[in-house]
């Protein structure tokens, strides 16, 4: 398939940091390409998961003389992407064409961010994690057989909380969602003064009325903070792994709540992303609509509608229907 020339020339979360600890090379999938990743003495390496010489899975092989060596035929490439070796042949100097196809690639957040393209743009400013006076407590990766635009729009709806999240995000008891307005530019959507109840939303136990703004800031790529009150943000960075996988972190950090452990804090997340997973597999269809005709819009669907939106703005077709 075609892939949308907005997603490649974009930044990708494809695994963390501490993933290469436990595995090395490590095989990650991303917009229905296979990807290798490699690490050595800190340095992150993403290639085409593709043996040039006869199409095997590098990372199927393993690390020797600062090499990545290919498992079928040993062929070793260096760091650069470069073979600098082949065992059948030691006497002859491996031709300039064998080379592995190398991705641009950074790390932020502690996750890998891989392009397949040349993105003007940076991978998006998470400022509160920037923040020295924020904790920030990672979670994920979660998995949803879904497709990314799926999932950030899911990320997007507060209306849900009620319903999905009773008891912990939501009260059936108060499930009004207030006015708000959601403004799209080419640098994503903004969402602004998005209020709802929440039984107890800062840890107190004590139920009130919470105000959100939420943003966009690439098509995979969104974020919440909570605006009134000590601060919580989100950011959720998505990885679209192919039409129908997806998997997704939230970055989560905020500027209170130090003595709550951070293993009581991802179990939240992952207690809520749960309840996420099946209410987002479950729909039909399973690409995202982008003409508004289809299905039915409310005021409280706002930021959901600017998404659609935005995605056409920008030319996003992955994903989408
Ligand atoms: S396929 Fe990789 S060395 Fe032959
Ligand atoms: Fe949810």
């Amino acid at each position: 398939m075609r892939i949308d020339s907005v997603l490649l020339n974009d930044w990708h979360p494809v695994a963390e940091t501490k993933d290469l600890k436990k595995q090395n090379p490590l095989p990650v999938r991303l917009l229905g390409e296979d990807l290798v990743i490699w690490e050595q003495d800190g340095t992150f390496m993403v290639w085409a998961d593709l043996c040039i010489h006869r199409g095997t899975k590098l990372s199927l092989g393993w690390l020797e003389e600062g090499c990545l060596v290919c498992p079928y035929h040993g062929w070793h490439y260096d760091d650069s992407g470069q073979c600098v070796k082949i065992p059948a042949h030691p006497e002859q100097k491996p031709p300039e064409k064998a080379k592995a196809k190398v991705y641009k690639t950074q790390i932020k957040y502690g996750l890998i961010w891989v392009t397949q393209g040349e993105p003007e743009q940076d991978v998006p400013l998470f400022e509160e994690w920037e923040d020295e006076s924020y904790r920030n407590i990672p979670s994920g990766p979660y998995y949803f057989n879904a497709a990314a635009p799926r999932m950030i729009e899911n990320f997007l709806d507060v209306a849900h909380f009620p319903f999905v999240h009773e008891g912990s995000l939501g009260d059936r008891g108060h499930p009004e969602i207030g006015n708000y307005e959601a403004v799209i530019s080419d640098d994503g959507v903004v969402a602004d003064g998005i209020e709802i109840w929440q039984p107890n939303p800062d840890g107190t136990g004590v139920g009130s009325k919470v105000t959100y703004t939420y943003k966009v800031f690439r098509p995979f790529t969104a974020y919440f903070v909570k605006t009134k009150g000590p601060s919580f943000a989100a950011m959720y960075a998505v990885c679209p792994i192919d039409e129908q996988h997806s998997k997704g972190w939230v970055l989560m950090s905020m500027n209170y709540g130090a003595e709550t452990p951070e293993k009581e804090i991802i179990d939240f997340q992952d207690k809520v992303t749960g309840e996420d997973i099946p209410m987002v597999e479950s729909q039909r269809p399973e690409l995202l609509p982008l003409d508004l005709q289809d299905e039915l819009h409310l005021r409280s669907d706002r930021t959901a509608i600017a998404y659609r939106k935005y995605l056409r703005r920008m030319g996003v077709t992955f994903g989408t229907a």
